[in-house]
């Protein structure tokens, strides 16, 4: 999908968004420990790529991570600079990031591929690749479904993956699997998983 779309799709929607899901007291609790298990305690830098409204990105700078935002919308990193002044936040996009080769220790993806046609993933892996250090580790949140396959998301079209299909295109660009958290449907949210990998 072009990112222009993705863009202007979550642009229309940004002061709901944060409303809902804007600061880390919104998290679940077991996604938020999941993160902070894999992204704490990092010497070097750590990228939030899809950093939205930057809950997430201020959360790890509090704990000390030396973390920085990176998304395509404006108003996200507006507000995200104004919630969070001592964080660098930057208007990006995850699939051509602007540092040099193995420069990053982690990187956070926080259902942030999830509008990714299936086909444009494996680029975007090895980009990640490309970035983490030796021993990197990347952190990602994605929807779940027996199936590769798009569904009417509530913003703009996004994807879904069977867990075990994600993780294999993560061994194919480099990664290892190091930890998973899925959670099955309820009420109010689709199935959907947490990923950590490190880089191999
Ligand atoms: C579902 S939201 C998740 C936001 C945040 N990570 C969170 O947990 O609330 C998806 C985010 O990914 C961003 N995004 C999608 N595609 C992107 C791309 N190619 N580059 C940078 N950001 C992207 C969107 O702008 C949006 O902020």
């Amino acid at each position: 999908m072009e990112t222009d779309t993705v863009r202007q799709a979550y642009t229309s929607v940004a002061e709901l968004y944060i409303s809902l899901f804007g600061t880390s007291q919104q998290v679940h609790p077991d996604d938020l420990a999941f993160i902070e298990r894999h992204l704490t305690g990092r010497t070097g830098p750590v990228l939030d790529l899809g950093c939205g409204p930057g809950h997430i990105t201020g959360h790890l700078r509090a704990l000390g991570v030396d973390a920085t935002g990176i998304d395509l919308v404006p108003d996200f990193l507006a507000h995200a600079r104004a919630a969070h002044p001592n964080v660098d936040f930057q208007l990006g996009s995850l699939e051509r990031l602007d540092v040099p080769d193995e420069s990053i220790d982690g990187i956070l993806a926080w259902y942030s591929l999830i509008h990714l046609p299936p086909q444009e993933l494996d680029g975007v892996l090895k980009e990640f690749r490309r970035v983490l250090a030796p021993a990197g580790r990347l952190v990602l949140g994605i929807f779940s479904a027996d199936e590769v396959g798009a569904f009417d998301h509530k913003v703009v079209t996004a994807y879904r993956w069977p867990v075990d299909e994600f993780s294999e295109r993560l061994t194919h660009a480099g990664f290892q699997e190091v930890e998973r958290l899925p959670r099955p449907s309820d009420d109010q949210h689709r199935p959907h998983a947490a990923i950590a990998a490190i880089v191999v």
